[in-house]
């Protein structure tokens, strides 16, 4: 385990039956359809790269790359697209995959955003899903785990650009960020 990790909340076997999980419940609900999936940068990279191999639909892969304004590690709930999809989604079905969701104003502003454009449907995966922290009401279609209230890194979740790496899930030590 890394030094400035002081438990792991989810290792490397258990993430991927969890994949796995989530990825055949996503084939049986778009059977036959064609689905754009949308990678939410950077944190989503390492799940939507495990999770699109766990479809057995038709899948379109395309990124956004959203930040926050600010340096803190609260979000400000304003939010800056920094590049945009490739894809038209007009009429077509829409999955958008984030690795974690804290107040909830990033998928907000990503859900709004995107139905101007008039897909058939958005959905939304999160990996990780940390309610207490919500802000605003969302609908979320598939969460992996409810995370509780701490500082969480590893597979794809970074704290100062760092840990990205980490093949688990696991709580930052304290010492590291105070
Ligand atoms: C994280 C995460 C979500 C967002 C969730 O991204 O990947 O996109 O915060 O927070 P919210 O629900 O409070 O809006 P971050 O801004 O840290 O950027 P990153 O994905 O590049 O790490």
């Amino acid at each position: 385990m890394h030094k400035d990790i002081g438990s792991i909340l989810y290792s490397e076997e258990v993430l991927a039956e969890r994949v796995k999980a989530l990825g055949r419940q996503i084939s049986e609900d778009y059977k036959g359809k064609k689905l754009i999936v949308v990678g939410v940068m950077k944190g989503a990279n390492v799940f939507v790269a495990d999770l699109i191999r766990q479809l057995d639909v038709d899948v379109v892969l395309d990124f956004i790359v959203v930040s926050s304004y600010g340096a803190s590690t609260e979000t400000t709930g304003v939010i800056r697209l920094l590049k945009d999809l490739d894809e038209n989604i007009d009429s077509e079905h829409v999955l958008i995959v984030e690795d974690i969701i804290d107040s909830g104003l990033t998928l907000e502003y990503l859900v709004s955003n995107f139905n101007t454009r008039h897909p058939e449907s958005i959905k939304i995966c999160t990996l990780l899903n940390k309610v207490e922290r919500r802000k605003v009401d969302i609908k979320v279609d598939y969460i992996g785990f409810q995370v509780p209230d701490e500082f969480i890194v590893g597979y794809g979740i970074d704290y100062a650009e760092r840990y990205r790496n980490l093949p688990y899930v696991g709580i930052l030590k304290r010492s590291v960020y105070e």
